[in-house]
């Protein structure tokens, strides 16, 4: 059998996309509360235009999302049903702290969480969580401008510290940052930046970068302190990028765009900054502002785990008249791959890819993988009873868990889990619609936020759920 006795097979979801309830209990404003549905998202998400505040015009899609907050029961019911050993959320930081820099936490909010993670138990689920899923207390971008400021990472030392301690023995897995990468593609979602005219993004971008890095780096000390049985991962927005060709030049440039990735990697697992990265900023200019104590804590306290999402790879070339037929993929721009099929989204579909990046992950780093991300979003067409024949969501998901195993059983991986994104539709992180679906579980609601809410299981429900009870053997 590939996977081990106590493989984590389950779902992953993010506090803004799901839970709603944006100002309820105590709960502060979020950046990810004045996010938009509709054109101007990716510039905001980008830091390209400030709107710290809802605006009138606009639709604000994870203020209500698909209402989790009321619903978790319900749907962590679902999750037990399907057989779920563990479920990726996260925490909404401004339930605990409001605004990001007060000295005692939320009841209210710690107390929601709590209260999920005994439900999950419940049902033999452990949780899985992320601390911090493109969140951000708008306070904290108002009064500090976000992650830039240094004193962010003190902010998010008592935040670990809250939620060491009040869950100890509720959660063991913890993931600091989701997708720390994703800095450089949505600075507004990823560390709260939003840019002033003339600005070099660049160097903001490398500095937020590093204070996350540092305070990634005192959670991980802070949780192991805390409870030894604590793990502590780092998360990776991962998907290779192939060279177009063979050309020298076009290998070259693919192992530079990989490198943007792994940079993040490389510290938090290897626990210093990779020469390649050192070079880079002093050629630019880039000044991180590294303390001695930053050196020493990023080099004593590195991550237990290496988890990422996986959708798709990425293609890159050099031939400028191949680069003209750039295509819209995901935050990570790069050209079409013949050789692939894309999902209505553009996102190329790549099941093979995903065994040569846990390989490449694995030889890099020769730490325990975890798949906290992987699905197809698609549209999905429901009938009167809430119906959905997704064979297209079984065939992309088969494949690649199919992939996975094969890096287990065949090229010696250690995996820990696996959480599809998405096990219950939820709204989408780039383009904010709710008809960009990944789940099992189908929610009666539309991209301008109407519908019932309700929720009904999908044909992928009880394939998923023969996957997890024959541990991935009946694919
Ligand atoms: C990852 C994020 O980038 O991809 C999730 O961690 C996101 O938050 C997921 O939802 C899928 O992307 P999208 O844009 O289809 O929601």
């Amino acid at each position: 059998m590939p996977f081990r006795k106590d493989f984590l097979w389950g779902g992953a979801t993010a506090a803004n996309q799901c839970e709603g309830g944006y100002n309820l209990d105590g709960r502060g404003l979020a950046n990810v509360d004045v996010v938009p549905h509709g054109p101007d998202r990716m510039k905001v998400s980008a830091g390209k235009l400030k709107m710290l505040e809802h605006q009138e015009g606009y639709y604000y899609p994870a203020c209500e999302a698909i209402d989790m907050y009321h619903h978790y029961k319900e749907d962590i019911a679902l999750f037990g049903e399907m057989g779920f050993k563990t479920y990726r959320l996260s925490i909404a930081w401004t339930r605990i702290f409001p605004k990001g820099d007060e000295a005692e936490p939320n009841e209210a909010g710690l107390k929601f969480y709590e209260d999920l993670f005994k439900e999950c138990h419940k049902y033999g689920i452990e949780p899985l969580v992320t601390i911090t899923h493109f969140d951000c207390p708008i306070h904290l971008i108002k009064e500090y401008g976000g992650w830039k400021n240094r004193r962010l990472i003190e902010f998010y030392k008592n935040l670990v510290t809250v939620l060491f301690t009040r869950y100890k023995g509720l959660v063991k897995y913890w993931l600091t940052f989701n997708e720390i990468n994703m800095i450089l593609h949505m600075p507004f979602m990823g560390a709260g930046l939003v840019f002033e005219e003339g600005e070099n993004e660049e160097q903001a971008k490398y500095l937020a970068a590093h204070h996350e890095l540092v305070a990634s780096a005192w959670a991980t000390k802070i949780a192991h302190e805390i409870d030894p049985e604590n793990k502590i991962g780092c998360m990776l927005a991962a998907g290779l990028t192939y060279p177009y060709s063979c050309s020298p030049e076009d290998v070259f440039e693919a192992q530079r765009k990989n490198r943007d990735n792994y940079f993040f990697i490389d510290v938090q697992s290897r626990g210093e900054y990779p020469a390649y990265a050192l070079k880079e900023f002093e050629r630019k200019g880039i000044d991180v502002g590294m303390s001695e104590e930053d050196r020493q804590i990023l080099k004593a306290h590195t991550v237990d785990f290496i988890s990422f999402s996986y959708y798709s790879s990425r293609c890159i070339s050099t031939d400028p008249e191949i680069l003209a037929k750039e295509m819209s993929g995901n935050a990570f721009k790069g050209v079409k791959n013949p050789y692939l099929k894309a999902s209505e989204w553009g996102w190329q579909i790549d099941a093979l890819g995903l065994r040569t990046t846990m390989n490449e992950l694995y030889d890099r780093y020769q730490k325990p993988l975890f798949i906290v991300e992987n699905g197809l979003g698609a549209k999905d067409a429901v009938d009167e009873n809430g119906y959905v024949e997704d064979d297209y969501r079984i065939d992309y998901l088969r494949a690649h868990i199919q992939a996975m195993k094969d890096a287990v059983e065949l090229d010696g991986v250690e995996l820990w889990g696996y959480t599809s994104w998405g096990p219950i539709d939820l709204v989408s992180a780039s383009t904010g619609e709710m008809s960009k679906r990944y789940g099992f579980i189908y929610v009666d609601k539309d991209d301008a936020g109407s519908g019932s809410l309700k929720r009904s299981k999908k044909k992928s429900f009880d394939w998923y759920k023969k996957v997890i009870a024959t541990n991935g053997e009946d694919l």
